[in-house]
């Protein structure tokens, strides 16, 4: 059952395909503009609920790990929507964070996702939605949604509603 706080949701995910099935629930739910921060240790699950997320929003092709091209782009058939997957952890700070295109990615015309979003922080919009993974034990995983501004507080009470019942 998730712990109810105002605009925040902290539940536990008891497997790979659990986190992955709650972020294929979240991509359902965005909209261009919406920018999601994937935080937390290394093996905590952000790719895996990135790529449910690709899933949600539908995606083509399928979300993948990012780490070595930094920034990865996908689009769905139903428009010409675009999803930005970027993976932050080579960056070291904002002029770094400007090599990828940053411009781009956060022009509001598409969803932008970043994992190790701190290693950039300063050159990311105030709102956004920041989810936080920390590894319980082999299989248990920790996840904390904090949204940041009323588009965001929203999102994660119809996600809420959606994925829990209330
Ligand atoms: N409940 C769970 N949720 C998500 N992943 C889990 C869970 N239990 C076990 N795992 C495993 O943990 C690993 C998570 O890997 P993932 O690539 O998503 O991590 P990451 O946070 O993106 O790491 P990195 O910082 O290296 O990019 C996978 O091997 C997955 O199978
Ligand atoms: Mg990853």
């Amino acid at each position: 059952m998730p712990i109810i706080r105002e605009g925040q949701l902290d539940i536990i995910s008891r497997s790979a395909e659990q986190t992955m099935r709650l972020g294929a629930r979240l991509g359902t739910l965005l909209e261009s503009g919406d920018v999601i921060c994937l935080s937390g240790d290394m093996g905590a699950g952000k790719t895996v609920f990135a790529g449910g997320i690709g899933k949600g929003w539908g995606a083509v092709p399928g979300l993948t790990s990012p780490t070595f091209s930094l920034v990865h782009v996908h689009r769905r058939s139903q428009d010409k929507l675009k999803l930005y997957h970027l993976d932050c952890y080579r960056l070291s700070n904002v002029l770094d964070a400007e090599t990828v295109g940053l411009d781009d990615v956060l022009s509001g015309a598409s969803v932008a996702i970043f994992e190790w979003p701190e290693h950039i922080e300063e050159a990311l919009p105030q709102e956004r939605l920041w989810i936080e993974f920390r590894i319980l034990d082999n299989s248990q995983r920790n996840i904390v949604f904090d949204g940041v501004g009323a588009r965001y507080k929203s999102l994660i009470e119809t996600y809420r509603v959606q994925a829990f019942g209330r």
